[in-house]
């Protein structure tokens, strides 16, 4: 089936959109034909990807710190016009190489927080009035955040992050449950092991040949987000809430 095309229009802005699976899942939006701005924190990394993109919006800014948000939603809505999709995806371990829960220093576990949940709620929360007026004028918004079988798992050793990653799943569904009036999903998806420098840094010794590659998560990633956006603006023209 092709689906070029099927995301025109569509405004979206991902975090973490220099490697794996932002990068790869950029590539996907941009292919579908939507507008794309992404954030990450290398300034030489932002700006190399934004240039073999055209018209693509890098951003520099670190999801972790509280100070670089609003700044960041300013210029995603700012540069997009609007937003229809927000895809959280930036994610920190915590300790690495991965520590045992009475081996994580109380700052790696925070700076793990900071991120997967702190950084998601903050900039979902900045971008939710962009994303509502998406949602009345389109029919509806999507925000994706970006799970792990660790946010179930009790995997010895992910503790910082699973947590954070369980914390993030629970976030998603009571913001969803939150916002179906206002048309707006939160989902949270797990993408399954890929092979990214972000699961080098976990497992270094894991052979890449069992590994996924980003962009078929990213592939998958797109269905759902077209599939929910279709979902919600035929059930708009139908006048389902
Ligand atoms: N890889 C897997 O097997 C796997 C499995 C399950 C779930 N996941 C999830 O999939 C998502 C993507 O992981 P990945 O493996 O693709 O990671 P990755 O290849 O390491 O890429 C991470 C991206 O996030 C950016 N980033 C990191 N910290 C940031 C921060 N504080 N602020 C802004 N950007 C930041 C990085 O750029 P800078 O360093 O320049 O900021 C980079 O662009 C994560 O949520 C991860 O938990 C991955």
């Amino acid at each position: 089936m092709n689906y070029r095309d099927d995301l025109r229009g569509v405004r979206a802005a991902i975090t973490g959109g220099t490697s794996g699976l932002g990068l790869a899942l950029m590539d996907e939006l941009l292919m579908r034909g939507a507008r794309v701005a992404f954030v990450a924190r290398d300034p030489k990394r932002v700006a190399a990807v934004a240039a073999e993109r055209p018209g693509v919006v890098g951003l520099v800014g670190d999801i972790g710190r509280k100070d670089d948000i609003y700044p960041l939603a300013t210029q995603i809505t700012g540069l997009l016009g609007s937003l229809d999709v927000l895809v959280n995806n930036a994610s920190s371990l915590g300790p690495t190489p991965l520590a045992l829960l009475a081996d994580t220093q109380c700052e790696e576990f925070e700076a793990a927080l900071a991120l997967n949940v702190l950084g998601a709620f903050r900039l979902t929360k900045a971008l939710l009035g962009a994303l509502a007026a998406s949602a009345r004028e389109h029919g509806g918004a999507l925000v994706l955040n970006v799970s792990s079988d660790a946010a179930i798992e009790p995997y010895a050793r992910w503790g910082a992050y699973g947590s954070s990653k369980a914390a993030l799943r629970q976030m998603s569904r009571i913001w969803n449950a939150e916002l179906a009036d206002e048309r707006i999903r939160v989902l949270a998806l797990d993408p399954g092991d890929m092979d990214t420098p972000l699961h080098r840094l976990a497992l270094p010794d894991a052979d890449p040949a069992t590994l996924r590659r980003p962009a078929d998560a990213a592939r998958e990633f797109a269905d759902v987000i077209t599939s929910t956006l279709d979902d919600l603006r035929e059930n708009m023209s139908m006048g389902v809430r």
